[in-house]
This record gives structure tokens, sequence and C-alpha cells, in this order.
């Protein structure tokens, strides 16, 4: 019954470009190749920001293409926003905005026991582990540097440390490493 911020990164760092390009990713290897499809078996609920979910609607066919679905998420999904976004017709999407925690509780209820993904951003993941509720970072270090680009985890985490759980390499395109954020950093270090 973990939180789990999982994404791929460049070398550098960033989740995406400036204008929410993901081009430079899906080269880079076979997802089936990744721990992607044991992860995302363990997730019961999931939830994203509104630019992750509008590269979803903006990619729709593409992802319908490879999935069979232009929402390809079965578990419920909460969606962080302000503002007022298209729905998907059958996705089980909540819209909400504002302070993680009591969204955090609806999908801890919803999740049972089974994982949270929090899909991205950086800073949502971010905000999440301001509130002392995330467990782990799970990154597919991606072999390109994209120089600028919207970030991994804008937070400085220094004491104390993440504790880096494993090392799998994947092709000569990723390096997959899962960190353990220790108590104590949830608890509000800075
Ligand atoms: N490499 C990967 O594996 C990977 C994984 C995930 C995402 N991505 C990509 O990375 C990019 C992430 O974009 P991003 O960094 O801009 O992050 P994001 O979290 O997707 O979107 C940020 C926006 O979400 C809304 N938001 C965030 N927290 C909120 C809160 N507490 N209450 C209300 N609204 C809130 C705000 O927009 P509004 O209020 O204006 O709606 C905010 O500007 C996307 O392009 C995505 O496709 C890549």
């Amino acid at each position: 019954m973990k939180t789990q911020y999982f994404t791929a990164s460049s070398l550098d760092g960033f989740i995406a470009t400036e204008d929410d390009s993901l081009e430079w990713l899906f080269p880079l290897g076979d997802v089936n190749e990744t721990s992607y499809p044991s992860f995302i078996a363990d997730v019961g609920a999931l939830a994203m920001g509104s630019s992750t979910y509008e590269w979803m609607l903006r990619h729709a066919e593409k992802v319908k293409a490879e999935t069979g679905s232009a929402w390809p998420y079965t578990q419920p999904a909460w969606v962080f926003t302000t503002r007022t976004l298209k729905a998907i017709p059958g996705a089980n999407i909540t819209f909400v905005r504002g302070d993680v925690r009591p969204v955090h509780a609806a999908m801890r209820s919803a999740a049972g026991p089974k994982n949270i993904w929090i899909v991205g951003g950086g800073d949502l993941a971010g905000q999440f582990h301001d509130a002392g509720l995330l467990n782990e970072i799970l990154v597919q270090v991606a072999s390109v540097t994209l120089g600028k680009g919207k970030p991994l985890f804008p937070r400085r985490l220094t004491q104390p440390p993440l504790s880096l759980v494993s090392v799998r390499q994947v092709g000569t395109g990723f390096a997959e490493l899962r960190y353990h954020v220790p108590d104590g950093r949830r608890k509000g270090g800075s």
C-alpha cells in the first residue's frame, strides 16, 4: 500500500520538453521490457496534473492505437486542475484542486490493498511529498539529455537523502532506479 511516483526522465532531470513533448522518450525502448507492466498491475488509483492529462487528450489517437483505448487506465484517476477540462468518455476520472491530502485519502479508499501512482508532473509529486504522503520514487532514467524542460522533482531533498533500493538496466535506453523516501523526509524535512 505505497504511494509511488513512477516516471521516465532524461539524464538531466526532465520528464518532458518545455512544450510538453515526449517524442524523445518513445524510441528508447519497449515499455514491455521495463518494469511498467508489473508496476501497473499493482496500482489501484492514480493522480496526475493537468499538463499530463492534456497530453493524453492531445494524443488520444496514438494512445488508442497502442493500448486499445484513448484512456488506458482501468483504475480510478484524479486529475488536478483549477480549470474545467474536457472529460474522456468512459474514463473514471475525478477533477480536483488544492490540498492533496483529502484527495489522497479518497485514493487510498479506492485503491484498497493496491498502490497509489502519482503519474506526474514533478511538482504534483512534490506536493504529495510535502504532505508526507510519498513512499517511493521510481525513475526510468533515459539515455538522452534535454537541456531544459519540465522538471522531474522540483524539491531539495538532502537530509536525510533518499534511499536507493534497486538499479536495473533496460537495454541501452534506460536505467531504472527505485528509491525509498525515508520516514523522516516524509515528516517534513527540507
Ligand atoms: N516522462 C514521463 O514518463 C512523464 C510522466 C508524466 C508526465 N509527463 C509529462 O510531463 C509533463 C508534466 O507537466 P507539468 O510539469 O506541467 O505537470 P502537471 O502536474 O502535469 O501539470 C501541472 C498543472 O496541473 C495543475 N495543478 C497541479 N497541482 C494542482 C493542485 N494542487 N490544484 C489544482 N491544480 C493543480 C496546474 O494547472 P491548471 O490549474 O492550470 O490546470 C499546474 O500548472 C507533461 O507534458 C506530461 O505529459 C511525462
